[in-house]
């Protein structure tokens, strides 16, 4: 384990902005996390793992540990079910492709998500009608001050739409170290019930789809939509969709009648902040180096040379044009490093 200085973070966000980290260190295994969480030389620790949803904005004057653990293997199984533990500095696309070579299914809606695995349950996320969440049986995170292990279950991380305990009061405590999920090994449940995936099938002429056909109609979806962060610097969404009352929907909808929107219970709907930006004029527009994908308007994007400050007013800008617009205010779904 080597502590380096002055580091560069350019290529460890896939924003691609290019902070410089005081002091870095490279962790391959939960003795060296262990380790260079004992560093007293080094009180201020910052946890950095794909750097896929996250935007710098400053320095980072502490030691940034870059969780790197790798390791993905079968905890458990029968005959229709696999367990399988995933150590959190695993990609997580690699991962998903790893579980379909042996064809286990229940990841294959989650293809070509960015990062890592082991912050994936932070935010739970999600894509073309699969959260998570839904093949989640539990992780293992290091508590930051007692350096003990602890496994959080499904009802311990508390998870929510791009939510979980960890981004509430286990936030900044724990470091997640590996990922258990439950995959099927037959009798897969497929979910193309999200419009574009039966589109997509449909064009590639696939009558009786497997979970390889799954994950290859979301890829391709991805890739029409979604910018490349190795080409072009992004965090995938940059806001929440937002989730509106009956009322505020209601009235909403009224005013927009146009509008798409999504009715997630009998109370709360939610409305594409895509759409709300895109209304607002902003997609494909560029301001300097920070620009709105010309794809998806929900997407933030760098240009090569924008500095976190840049994509952050230019975040501001948006807020404030949907909220004078729409009266809705959006969030953002990307972890900002001020
Ligand atoms: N839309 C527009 N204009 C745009 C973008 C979207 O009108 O520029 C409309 C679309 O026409 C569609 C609706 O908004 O009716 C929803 O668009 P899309 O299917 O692209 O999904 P999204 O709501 O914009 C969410 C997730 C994505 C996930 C997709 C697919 C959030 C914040 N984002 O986006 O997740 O891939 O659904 O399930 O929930 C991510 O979190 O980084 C991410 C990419």
């Amino acid at each position: 384990m080597t502590v380096q200085e002055n580091i560069s973070l350019k290529p460890y966000n896939t924003f691609g902005i290019d902070a410089k980290a005081r002091f870095f260190c490279e962790i391959t295994s939960l003795e060296e996390l262990r380790n260079a969480l004992k560093l007293k030389d080094h009180q201020e620790k910052f946890i950095l793992s794909g750097g896929s949803n996250m935007l710098i904005t400053k320095d980072i004057d502490a030691l940034v540990l870059y969780i790197h653990i790798k390791g993905i293997h079968v905890n458990s199984e029968n005959e229709n079910h696999v367990t399988v533990e995933v150590m959190a500095g695993e990609n997580w696309h690699d991962m998903v492709l790893w579980t379909l070579d042996q064809n286990y299914g229940g990841l294959e809606n989650l293809s070509l998500i960015p990062g890592y695995t082991g912050t994936a349950p932070i935010q739970n996320i999600g894509a073309y009608g699969v959260e998570l969440k839904d093949c989640f049986v539990s992780c293992e995170a290091m508590d930051m001050e007692t350096l003990e292990l602890k496994t959080f279950s499904k009802e311990a991380c508390q998870f929510g739409y791009r939510d979980s305990y960890f981004k509430n009061e286990g936030k900044g405590r724990y470091i997640i170290t590996s990922v258990k999920f439950q995959l099927t090994k037959k009798d897969h449940k497929l979910n193309t019930s999200y419009g574009a995936i039966e589109t997509e099938m449909e064009q590639q002429q696939v009558t009786n789809p497997t979970i390889k056909d799954v994950s290859d109609a979301v890829v391709a979806i991805r890739k029409s939509k979604l910018p490349d962060p190795k080409e072009l610097g992004n965090s995938g969404s940059f806001f929440k969709n937002p989730v509106l009352t009956k009322n505020e929907f209601e009235l909403f909808i009224k005013h927009n009648p146009e509008a798409h929107y999504f009715k997630v219970s009998e109370e709360e709907y939610k409305v594409p902040a895509g759409w709300l930006i895109e209304q607002c004029g902003f997609k494909g527009k560029r301001f300097g180096d920070a620009g709105v994908h010309k794809n998806q308007a929900l997407v933030l994007v760098n240009y090569g040379n924008a500095s976190g400050k840049e994509i952050i007013e230019l975040a501001h800008t948006i807020q404030k044009k949907v909220w004078d617009n729409f009266g809705i205010e959006i969030v953002p779904e990307v972890n900002i490093i001020k």
